[in-house]
């Protein structure tokens, strides 16, 4: 594994050894005489799992793109584009935006020439049709199958998770007044910007988004299982082991495509 990781840093820092023979939505990284493939990951998970928290990180490991269809979608709001006007009120009532909006702003992010060596999707697919819509796609473009990593949280962390989230609007970073707080209070530790709270973590909103996650996202667990695509991690755990667990569970599913 450590070689395997190894030779990711070197292929986040542009280092050579990289083979790029086929259009594929992997990177495949030279260790010795193994060609060992990572990708596409999947980030499934409850409202305030840390699937955000843990992308960043995977993101920095292995340079490949992080694909939040949330943040996608917030910053279609804040801009008023016609797709933020459409996705507003599900997204403020803690519904799921349509399956057809989200899917076609997927299809577009997947093309731009970052995500060819491979992606994390956090916060999709999210239904059913949304993980079936998925799979066409990627055997449309010759993608490789995606490895899905079910980052598992009882519900009762949730609440705290959600209600004291805080995120820097410049970097993206994410803190937590209980578990993570900044070294200043409200106050990113990295640029010194204020800090926000997302107006959908309320606790009447999180009460919808977490019932919408168990009536139409749940399933996806037993969906990815059947197709034997899916690795649990204990998201309970601190950030820096969720993260362990998640690199083993990638090199897993690395050494399955290989076999
Ligand atoms: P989205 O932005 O995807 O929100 P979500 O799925 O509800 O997930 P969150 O971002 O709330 O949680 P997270 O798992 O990323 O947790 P985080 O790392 O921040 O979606 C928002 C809305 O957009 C949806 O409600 C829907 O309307 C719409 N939407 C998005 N995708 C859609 C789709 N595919 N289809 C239809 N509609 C869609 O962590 C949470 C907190 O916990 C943080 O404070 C963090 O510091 C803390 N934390 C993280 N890890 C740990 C740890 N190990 N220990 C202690 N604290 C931790």
């Amino acid at each position: 594994m450590k070689g395997l990781l190894r030779a990711a840093d070197a292929f986040a820092a542009g280092d050579s050894g990289v083979k790029r023979g086929r259009m594929a939505s992997l990177f495949e990284v030279m260790t010795g005489r193994d060609i060992a493939v990572v990708g596409p990951i999947i980030l499934l998970g409850s409202p305030g799992a840390g699937k955000g928290t843990q992308a960043k990180l995977i993101t920095r490991h292995y340079g490949i793109p992080h694909i939040s269809t949330g943040d996608i979608l917030r910053d279609n709001v804040s801009r008023d584009t016609e797709l933020g006007k459409k996705a507003r009120a599900a997204m403020e009532q803690g519904d799921l935006v349509a399956d057809d909006l989200v899917n076609g702003m997927v299809a577009d992010r997947l093309r731009w020439p970052d995500a060819q060596r491979g992606f994390i999707l956090d916060g999709f697919p999210r239904t059913v049709a949304q993980a079936e819509w998925l799979d066409k796609e990627l055997a449309a473009e010759s993608r490789r199958a995606p490895v899905v990593i079910y980052v598992d949280v009882s519900y009762n962390q949730l609440l705290q998770r959600l209600t004291g989230r805080r995120t820097c609007p410049v970097d993206g970073k994410i803190y937590n007044i209980y578990f993570q707080p900044p070294l200043k209070q409200g106050v990113c530790d990295v640029c010194g910007t204020q800090l926000f709270q997302r107006v959908d973590d309320t606790e009447a909103v999180i009460s919808e988004r977490l019932k919408s996650y168990e009536r139409q996202t749940l399933p996806l667990v037993d969906y990815y299982n059947r197709q034997g695509r899916l690795r649990r991690v204990n998201g309970e755990l601190p950030v820096e082991q969720v993260t362990q667990q998640i690199f083993r569970a990638i090199e897993g599913g690395a050494a399955a495509a290989n076999d």
